[in-house]
Parts: structure tokens; sequence; C-alpha cells
């Protein structure tokens, strides 16, 4: 590759509006890919420059974004999105320019772009063994309650399946909150839940509204121990955000948690914090846009350029040593090779990790195969 001008690429996720904290920490992860790679001398002896806009939360800011990223600003891959409702905004536009897309979030799946990749869990790489975990350690009796957007909807009639596949297995209440939900609507919530009494509560609430329904949830001397709540989204950041004592008792499948033990991980996290001087808090969805900025920078190197047609086909079966452990994108899908895993939050506001997969499952966004079986797992007892 010729030494010539940088490398621009766009980073598109949400500084302000209501999915900022997750929203800041997956451009902190970005952010820290590209550090990086340009202090080991870019690619090929060009520096990665991003190009950064705040999409303020708001899907149609990100397909106008989108537009001003490949129109105006010259870039051929972008980084970026959060709620499912903005990719699907983005989506046309990438198609229609063709250019790229790096998606660094769980989703509901069920979906395919040959503008896109994939790099947070898809349905059978967390919902598949959250279900599994809840039902066999807290019964079939499950609530449901959400946000009020797609990834909520399609999520939640995944777990319905699921739980329905299973004996006894019985969706008590399915509810939807607007992501601009205050205080009174998740107290609502929780009176409603010590009426229903289920078994657990399975929550796709996003964003910084989350705190609430956990706060309204502890506030209603509703236990963690008898009813736990169980989420894909619920990170250490919005773990920070709501207090350790809130948080401390439910569930989270993802991917990564900061707890896990590997070099690898306990190396970057020491250099995000220290070499970095990085200001979030580390989770699943920065861990994915960091190392999917790493995957694509090792494809373009060998590739020599970042048009889609000659960089696709070197990030398509390429891996990288993530924090979480070695990943891979399927060719196939577009979607990740990840490690499910299942956390509850300790009194240190981090995961103690319940049950993790031994090794990467291949993601199946259509969930062509959802046996509960696919963990090759290593089971630890529950604390407490
Ligand atoms: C999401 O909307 N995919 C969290």
């Amino acid at each position: 590759m010729s030494n010539q001008e940088n490398i621009k690429v766009g980073l598109l996720f949400s500084a302000s509006g209501v999915i900022s904290t997750i929203g800041h920490s997956q451009l902190q992860g970005a952010l820290f890919a590209i550090d990086e790679i340009n202090k080991r001398g870019g690619v090929g002896g060009r520096m990665i420059e991003p190009i950064i806009h705040d999409a303020k939360s708001e899907p149609a800011e990100y397909a106008r974004l989108a537009e001003r990223l490949f129109a105006r600003d010259g870039v051929n891959v972008v980084f970026g999105c959060y709620m499912s409702s903005s990719r699907k905004m983005v989506i046309p536009v990438v198609e229609k320019w063709n250019r790229l897309l790096f998606y660094p979030t769980l989703y509901e799946g069920f979906e395919f772009s040959a503008n896109v990749i994939y790099t947070g869990a898809a349905p059978n790489q967390n919902s598949v063994q959250l279900a599994e975990f809840m039902l066999a350690n807290f019964g079939p009796r499950v609530y449901l309650v959400g946000s009020n957007y797609i990834y909520p909807y399609e999520s939640n009639r995944i777990m319905r399946e699921l739980v329905q596949q299973h004996r006894g297995g019985e969706v008590v209440a399915e509810r939807y909150l607007p992501l601009s939900a205050g205080m009174e609507d998740f107290q609502a919530i929780a009176r409603d839940l010590k009426d229903k009494r289920p078994d657990f509560i399975f929550s796709t609430v996003v964003g910084d509204s989350t705190s609430l329904l956990y706060q309204a949830f502890a506030e209603a001397g509703l236990q963690a121990r008898e009813m736990p709540i169980a989420s894909l989204t619920t990170s250490e950041a919005e773990v920070a955000r709501m207090g350790f004592d809130v948080a401390a008792g439910h569930f989270t499948a993802a991917p990564y948690f900061q707890s896990i033990s590997s070099e690898v991980n306990r190396r970057c996290l020491d250099k995000y914090f220290n070499e970095f001087r990085g200001t979030c808090v580390p989770n699943m969805c920065w861990e994915a846009s960091y190392f999917q900025v790493h995957i694509f920078a090792n494809a373009l190197e060998r590739a020599g350029c970042d048009q889609i047609d000659i960089l696709l086909p070197e990030i398509l079966g390429s891996e990288f040593d993530a924090p979480q452990g070695r990943v891979r994108i399927e060719p196939s899908t577009h979607h990740t090779c990840l490690y499910p895993r299942v956390g509850r939050v300790n009194s240190k506001g981090q995961f103690t990790i319940v049950r993790e997969a031994r090794r990467a499952v291949v993601p199946d966004p259509y969930l062509v195969t959802h046996s509960l079986g696919d963990w090759s797992a290593r089971i630890e007892e529950l604390e407490g």
C-alpha cells in the first residue's frame, strides 16, 4: 500500500440521547483500537483517521449522517449503530453506496446484508443460552418487559418460542415502555411483577432507562435471588449507572465481560485504562467495537485498499484474538463466531461468570438449529 494520505473511516455512534452511555463506550472501543493501530505505524504506513458523528440516539439521524459520511466525507467503511432501529435505517444507505458497515451490537438476528459485518451476538449465541440457564435454575414462568422498538419485539418473540419449548413454560406478561419512560412507568411494572410473581424477568429494556427498571424493582422490595432480571443488554456500563447494590444478583448473557480472566483480556483492559486513559466502562459492545476495527485493519493490510470488492474477501473468514477469545467472521452469514457466557452481577459491579462455552459458537442468525444444548459448557456453582 502506498504511503499516502490517511485512511478515513466513519464512527457513527451516539454520544448523546437515550443510548449515550453505551454509545460512548462503543466510540471509545473503536478509538482505542485506532490508537493502537496508528501507534504501531498505521496500515501500510497510512494512519487511520476517524470521522466522528454523533447520531444523538435518533434512527433518522443515523441515516442522514451515513449519507454524509459517504457523500461528503469520502468514507468507504463505517463502524456504528447500537439500536436495531438505527441499523435498519443505515442499511439502505450503505447498500445504495455499496460501502461497508461494521455493527458491534447484539441483535435479534434474521437479517443479512452483503454490506454489513455483524460482530455482536446473534440469538443462538446469547438468547438460547440465557433461556436454558434461567429456565433450568429459576423456573418456567417468565415476564417479558422491553423498550418499544424492533429489537425487544423480535427478541421477545424468540424468547417466547424458547420458553414454550420448556416443560411448563409460560409467558405471564409482555409489556413495552417508550425509550424515554420514567420512574413511574417502571414502578407500575414493579407492581405488576408483585402481582404476577414470575420465576424470572426477561428484560429487553435498553438505554439509559435500564437503570430505572432495576431501581424500581429494588425499591418495590423485590429480590434478585427470588425473581431475577435476565438480560442480553444490561452490561457493566448500565450496572455502573444504576449502582452495584441495585444490580447485584441479576443476570446477563453476553460473549464478553470485563471479568474474563484471560491474559489477552487483562492486558487489553490494562492498556485501555493506563495507556489510552479510557473514559468508559468496558462492556460487550465496547469489546465488539474494539475487535472489529482490528479485523478491518488486518484485512486492509492484506487487501491494500478499502473498497468493498477488494476488502471484503479479506474480512470474510478472518480471525482475531479478541478479549473474549479468538473470534472469526463467518463468510456465509457475515456474522461472527463468539463465546456465549452467562454472568451474574456481583457486589463489585462486575459479572461473576456462571456458565460459559468452551468453544466459539458459530452464528446461526436464522435460528435454523437452536437446540438448547449448544454449549460445550463449563458449569460453575452460583455464588451466594
Ligand atoms: C439492539 O437494538 N440491537 C440492542
